[in-house]
C-alpha cells in the first residue's frame, strides 16, 4: 500500500507503528544495546538468522537481537531510505560515510583485485583506496573526467590490470569542482569486464545530488553510497553514512557491517529519521537558491569563473548532465580573481555564511578547498582538477537568497 504514496509523504510514518510505543506519534530512540528473547528457542532461531545460517522462512518476520546486528531505529530509517533511492530494494546505515565506503569495499574486494575509480575523489575515499587497501594487496587505477571508455580500457591494459578490476567506483558530481562523470559509461565498463564467475561491482557516491536529483541504480549501478552527514542529515549535527541497492548486495554489506561494527547508533538513526522528513523540501529550496546565487556570482567582477551545473564549457558535460541529473544542485564552486590572499579576505568578512567544511546543511557553509578539504591532494592532481588557491566551495543552505547575496556582496567588496 505504502508504495502508492510518494516518498516525501511517507517519511514521517513509514516502517513505524505508534502502538509499539504507547501511541507515540514519533518513534522513540531505542537506546539499548541488546533485546530480550521470549525463550531460549527464539534466541537460537534469531542467531541462526543474524549469523546467516539460514534465511527467513515463509511468514517469519525475524526479530531483534543486539544493536550491532539490528535495532528498530536503524531498520526504520533503512526502510525509509529504500523508498527514496529509486531502484533500491534495501539500505544499510553507518556511523559515517567513510564507514559505509570502507565496509562495502572490504566486502567486495580481495587481495589481487583492482578498484577502477573516477578522479577527483573525496579525500577520505582517495586515502582509503590508496593508503589502506594497498596494504591488503588491493591496487587502484584512476581515470579523469575527460577520459573516454576507450581511453579507460586502454589504460587498464597498459597497467597490466586486465582481468583484475573488481569494482568501478564513481563519484559524481565530483567534490569540489562539480565535474560530472558518465555513470552509464562506468556501468558499461563494469559489464564488459565482468565474467560468468566474477561480477565487477559498480558503486556510485551519490552524496552531492542524491537521492532526490540523481538515481545511479536506475542507470545500472549496483550500489549507491552516501555521506549522510550531508543532505540526508542536513543539519550539521550528525556524522552518518548509507548504502543502497539490491537485497542481495546490501545484505552482503550488512553482514560485513556486523563484523566491522560501523553501524549507526540509535540516536544518529533517530536524527536521520527527523532529517528525512524534510529532505526533499530542504534540497529543493537549497537548489533553487543556489541557481539565484550562481547567477549573481557569474555577474560579479571579482569572480573569475563559476563551477555550477547550470552552464558547461564542454558538450560532453552538458550531455551527461541531461542524462543523469534532474537538478543543478546546491553546491557552487568559484574562482576569485587573485589567490589565497583574496580568498581569505573574502572568507574572513562573511557574516551570515559560516566558514566551515562539510556541506548539504541548512546553514550555508563555505571553505577554501586548496588549503582545507583538499590540502592533502598532490599538487599536480590539484592543478588537473582546477583546485587552485583561488577556488572557493560554497554549500548553499536554506537562508533567504537575497540575504546570501547581501553577505557575499559585502565580503567581496573587502577584497
Ligand atoms: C562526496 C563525499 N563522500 C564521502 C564523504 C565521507 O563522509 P563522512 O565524512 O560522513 O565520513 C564525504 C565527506 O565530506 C564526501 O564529501
Amino acid at each position: 500500500m505504502s508504495k502508492e504514496f510518494k516518498p516525501e509523504s511517507l517519511m514521517m510514518t513509514h516502517g513505524y507503528k505508534p502502538e509499539w510505543s504507547e501511541g507515540s506519534v514519533k518513534m522513540p530512540i531505542f537506546q539499548t544495546s541488546t533485546f530480550v528473547f521470549s525463550s531460549a528457542e527464539e534466541g537460537k532461531a534469531l542467531f541462526e538468522l543474524v549469523t546467516g545460517k539460514r534465511t527467513l522462512k515463509e511468514g517469519e518476520s525475524g526479530g531483534l537481537v543486539y544493536s550491532r546486528f539490528n535495532n528498530p531505529n536503524l531498520e526504520i530509517v533503512e526502510s525509509r531510505l529504500t523508498l527514496y533511492e529509486k531502484g533500491a530494494q534495501d539500505a544499510c546505515i553507518f556511523e559515517s560515510g567513510m564507514a559505509a565506503i570502507s565496509t562495502a569495499m572490504l566486502e567486495f574486494l580481495r587481495p589481487g583485485d583492482v578498484v577502477l575509480h573516477s578522479n577527483p575523489l573525496y579525500g577520505g575515499t582517495d586515502s582509503f583506496v590508496k593508503n589502506i587497501l594497498s596494504r591488503y594487496g588491493i591496487q587502484s587505477l584512476g581515470f579523469m573526467p575527460e577520459d573516454t571508455k576507450e581511453d579507460i580500457m586502454n589504460s587498464i591494459k597498459s597497467s597490466g590490470f586486465d582481468g583484475k578490476i573488481a569494482m568501478v567506483f564513481v563519484e559524481t558530481p565530483a567534490n569540489p569542482n562539480n565535474v560530472l562523470i558518465d555513470i552509464e559509461m562506468c556501468v558499461s565498463i563494469a559489464k564488459e569486464l565482468s565474467t560468468s564467475d566474477k561480477k565487477v561491482i559498480t558503486m556510485a557516491d551519490n552524496t552531492y545530488l542524491g537521492p532526490i536529483w540523481q538515481s545511479p541504480l536506475l542507470l545500472g549501478c549496483d550500489l549507491t553510497v552516501y555521506s549522510a552527514t550531508k543532505y540526508i542529515g542536513g543539519h550539521s549535527d550528525i556524522v552518518a553514512g548509507a548504502i543502497m541497492g539490491s537485497k542481495e548486495l546490501v545484505g552482503r554489506v550488512k553482514k560485513m557491517r556486523n563484523n566491522l561494527g560501523g553501524m549507526s547508533g540509535p540516536h544518529t538513526a533517530w536524527l536521520m529519521a527527523r532529517s528525512l522528513e524534510t529532505l526533499k523540501i530542504r534540497m529543493q529550496r537549497q537548489g533553487d537558491t543556489a541557481q539565484i546565487v550562481a547567477k549573481f556570482l557569474r555577474s560579479h567582477d571579482k569572480v573569475e569563473k563559476v563551477y555550477y551545473l547550470d552552464q558547461f564549457d564542454d558538450e560532453n558535460q552538458a550531455r551527461i548532465f541531461k542524462n543523469q541529473c534532474t537538478h543543478t544542485g546546491a553546491m557552487i564552486s568559484f574562482d576569485l580573481k587573485g589567490g589565497e590572499k583574496e580568498c581569505f579576505v573574502f572568507l574572513n568578512h562573511l557574516k551570515l555564511i559560516k566558514l566551515a567544511v562539510s556541506l548539504g546543511s541548512t546553514e550555508s557553509l563555505i571553505q577554501h578547498p586548496y588549503s582545507m578539504t583538499h590540502a592533502g591532494v598532490p599538487e599536480d592532481i590539484k592543478q588537473k582538477i582546477n583546485v587552485t588557491d583561488k577556488l572557493i566551495r560554497f554549500s548553499v543552505g536554506v537562508e533567504d537568497a537575497e540575504d546570501l547575496i547581501t553577505d557575499l556582496t559585502q565580503a567581496l567588496s573587502k577584497i
